[in-house]
């Protein structure tokens, strides 16, 4: 399977229906999580598996992996988990999305796809354009979580969440991981894969103000 698709290409200008809050989950009113570019979404089995006082929300660019996903979470019958196919802000930043975008409590960046070569970096999923329009949308105390192993990465979301003056850095001490929707501490398939390599890992929280 490919690894790396560019998210810039125009198949993704057009996008699936977005299916409203009450069809994704069987209750809505729950609090949601976002986790952008899920890939095979295994760190959200676990959490929705674990934590049925929340709905979560995976978004991933390559369709075999949504595809499998979503065969999955209806075989497991999991009712707090749901996936949608796609290039993340193309999707969020369609009409449908609004609701749902007001109901988001956090939103996940885990481990993005790196783009190292300088004339590819438009191609990282956090963006200017990108994280003005989240901090347009998201209700104020909504938190975004980044985490990275490649440092270029982590300055270069660092500075564009920063830049962004309706979103302010978390200290660990003011932050409750018990609260969230992570309190078991789960982690991704990277970041299996990086603890386990013993590399090291950039992450930061950030506030809606
Ligand atoms: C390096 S993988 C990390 C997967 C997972 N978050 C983890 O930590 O194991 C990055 C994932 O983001 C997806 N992705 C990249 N750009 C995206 C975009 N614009 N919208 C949605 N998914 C994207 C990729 O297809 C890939 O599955």
């Amino acid at each position: 399977m490919r690894q790396h698709v560019n998210p810039l290409s125009r198949n993704f200008t057009q996008i699936e229906r977005i299916p409203s809050l009450s069809e994704m989950f069987c209750d809505p009113k729950l609090n949601l999580h976002l986790d952008i570019g899920c890939a095979a979404g295994e760190f959200l089995f676990d959490l929705a598996l674990d934590n049925s006082s929340w709905n979560y929300l995976g978004i991933e660019i390559r369709e075999r992996l949504v595809k499998t996903a979503k065969l999955k979470v209806q075989e497991k019958e999991i009712k707090n988990l749901y996936f949608l196919f796609g290039n993340a802000y193309n999707i969020l930043k369609d009409v449908q999305c609004k609701l749902i975008i007001k109901n988001i409590k956090s939103v996940s960046f885990n481990f993005p796809d790196p783009w190292f070569k300088k004339r590819h970096i438009k191609r990282r999923v956090i963006q200017p354009e990108f994280i003005n329009f989240l901090s347009n949308f998201l209700q104020k105390g909504s938190l975004i979580f980044i985490k990275t192993d490649v440092k270029d990465l982590f300055d270069h979301m660092d500075c564009t969440l920063s830049s962004n003056l309706n979103f302010k850095k978390l200290e660990k001490n003011d932050f409750n991981y018990s609260d969230n929707f992570n309190p078991n501490q789960f982690k991704t398939s990277r970041e299996k894969y990086v603890l386990f390599n013993q590399l090291d890992i950039f992450e930061r929280v950030y506030i809606k103000i």
